[in-house]
């Protein structure tokens, strides 16, 4: 392109300008995140920050909102907390019979016989019934929606909106031409969301964790969470470099430094009460269908050759939804995908790489499917746990190296050692990154049980420290996995709910957007799948997650040329 300079000054300076224009917005951002993080450490002293609060009425507990927010920092968790503000009943206490019914609950799809196209916009409305019969007259139930073809192994996520007066829109995109099926189904009621949301804020400690004191022949079992109410007296193990509270009660005869490891203790019964717990019963208000009135399917039509250009141009990076299902190979809409069949075209990607994994247990799955599915990749045995880790596996030969590390307390594993309990953030700052390093972060289940706040320290934290990465060693290659739905009974809902989930995951999007990292977008893929919802979804899905985290790290070379060779049915993708 420069070569041509001569010819074209114009043009050129034009150019020029372009790029200087957007280097600098971009350094711009990037800066401002950073002043964000610095700004924390240095404004301490002064008068300038204010304690954390917040407009909503927040109950407070123990220590989180006693975090210092420099005023960028306190803007932004405004605006995240506003983004997961979720509407509530107008009373308290509503008896279960008027709480929402999903069999009484209906959906209907509007033009169900229009000539729907591949491309066009369908949409589904909701109409929510208590079990009376009656229309619900508010909003704030959860729900969940996909559009699929059972013979094609299709499927996509909807959108909702909630109109607050009982009824609901759901949007959804007609990706693939053939007989398309919609499913609704209530996640919980309003009234069970309530509740949730009354436990995230009052009950942080209804998960709670344990650690082992041992010195010489006295050993000591104490109560550990990442605030502990009370008097008591307690030791701090708060992390020196992020700040990440932790605290264990001390232990009566030992010292604080004996602790030597860390594991759940145990999940707290009877936190509601017997009507309250109406709210969640399996078989009747968790993850129950609606059914429709009227068809339940439509018929898409593919589209014509003509209009492959038109797709193209639409070419967009913030797209809903982000991909979906065809023949159960999971196709985004920004980009191409590549397909790794063979595990030799894994080695030939990962040839080189040095990749690290940081998370919970649906991260590890990764380690796992990659250990399974390439020969090559011999699992190093540490005599570590194998739930735990760290995990090792190398390839010699090709010159790969894997590697798996759990993220900090709290984990709701049966024991970690006192030693290996590292934070990802502090990890990151270890790593000197570059093109050959792969980093893939997942981090929302262990933290689903304590206020949103908790959270959303733990990423700022995570944060701060990629994009110091990012400025060391700009190529590093950094993917966030995002949640992903799972099973709900009685119990594990007041848990670990998609609820939870759903509402971190969106404040996790928020924040780790414009950062230039990649995404695998875990929720609509294990969401829109065909398959059973499970917090440990099936190798099927795995493997189109690993599909997307490769297609990053070795992506299609002939980007749009590829395009004109295929069969209609991958033109969509760019729809
Ligand atoms: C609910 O609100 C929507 C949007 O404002 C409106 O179109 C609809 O008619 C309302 N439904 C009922 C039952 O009031
Ligand atoms: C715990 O230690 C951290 C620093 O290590 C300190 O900032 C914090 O105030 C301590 N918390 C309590 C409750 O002692
Ligand atoms: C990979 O396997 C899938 C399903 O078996 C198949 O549809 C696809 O064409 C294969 N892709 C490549 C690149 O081999």
């Amino acid at each position: 392109m420069w070569s041509h300079c001569s010819k074209t000054h114009i043009l050129c300076f034009f150019l020029a300008l372009l790029a200087i224009l957007a280097l600098v917005h971009n350094f711009y951002q990037l800066e401002n995140l950073n002043t964000a993080g610095f700004k924390w450490l240095v404004e301490e002293d002064e008068s300038q920050p204010s304690l954390h609060t917040t407009g909503t009425h927040r109950k407070l507990y123990c220590g989180y909102e006693h975090q210092v927010l420099s005023k960028i920092e306190q803007k932004e968790e405004e605006s995240l907390f506003a983004a997961v503000q979720w509407p509530k009943p107008p009373e308290n206490k509503v008896p279960f019979v008027r709480s929402t019914d999903p069999f009484h609950s209906n959906f209907m799809i509007l033009n169900s016989n229009a000539n729907y196209r591949v491309g066009d916009q369908l949409e589904v409305l909701v109409h929510m019934k208590d079990y009376d019969g009656n229309p619900k007259q508010y909003g704030g139930d959860y729900l969940q929606s996909r559009i699929h073809s059972a013979d094609l192994k299709a499927g996509a996520i909807g959108r909702t909106v909630d109109y607050q007066n009982g009824s609901y829109r759901i949007f959804f995109k007609l990706l693939w031409p053939g007989e398309v099926t919609v499913s609704v189904s209530l996640v919980h009621p309003s009234e069970g969301i309530q509740l949730l949301y009354r436990l995230q804020e009052e009950r942080p400690d209804r998960a709670y964790f344990k650690s082992l004191f041992k010195s010489g022949r006295i050993s000591e079992i104490t109560i550990c969470n990442v605030c502990l109410p009370g008097d008591m007296p307690v030791c701090n193990f708060t992390d020196r470099y992020t700040g990440e509270p932790w605290f264990c009660y001390k232990p009566r005869r030992l010292s604080c430094d004996t602790r030597i490891n860390h594991f759940k203790g145990g999940l707290k019964k009877g936190l509601l009460t017997s009507e309250e717990s109406n709210f969640f019963q399996s078989g009747v208000n968790i993850k129950m269908p609606i059914p429709s009135i009227g068809p339940d399917t439509v018929i898409v039509r593919p589209l014509g050759h003509g209009e492959l250009n038109s797709l193209e141009s639409s070419h967009n990076s913030d797209v809903f939804p982000s991909g979906y299902y065809y023949q159960d190979e999971w196709q985004p809409r920004t980009r191409l995908i590549r397909h790794f069949n063979k595990s030799s075209d894994i080695t030939e990607c990962l040839q080189g790489k040095l990749i690290y994994l940081f998370g919970d247990s649906t991260i590890r799955q990764w380690f796992e499917y990659l250990t399974k599915f390439v020969p090559d990749l011999v699992e190093l045995n540490l005599g570590s746990s194998k739930k735990v880790g760290p995990l090792m596996a190398v390839d010699p030969k090709h010159n790969i190296l894997l590697n798996f590390h759990c993220h900090g307390p709290p984990l709701r594993f049966f024991t970690v050692f006192t030693s290996q309990l590292h934070y990802i953030a502090n990890e990151l700052n270890r790593i000197v990154g570059g093109k050959n390093t792969v980093i893939a972060i997942t981090i929302w289940s262990h933290l689903s049980t304590f206020p949103i706040e908790v959270y959303i320290r733990r990423l700022r934290n995570i944060r701060r420290a990629v994009v110091r990465l990012l400025e060391r060693s700009p190529k590093t290659y950094i993917v966030i996995k995002t949640a992903n739905v799972q099973e709900h009974g009685p119990e594990v809902s007041l848990f670990n709910s998609d609820w939870y989930a759903y509402q971190r995951d969106t404040i996790m999007r928020k924040m780790f957007s414009k950062i230039g990292v990649y995404f695998v977008d875990a929720w609509e893929m294990t969401l829109a799948h065909r398959l059973p919802h499970k917090l440990h979804p099936e190798n099927i899905i795995l493997k189109n997650q690993l599909d997307v985290l490769l297609s990053f790290i070795c992506p299609l070379e002939t980007h749009y040329r590829f395009l004109t060779g295929i069969h209609n049915q991958m033109w969509s993708i760019f729809v």
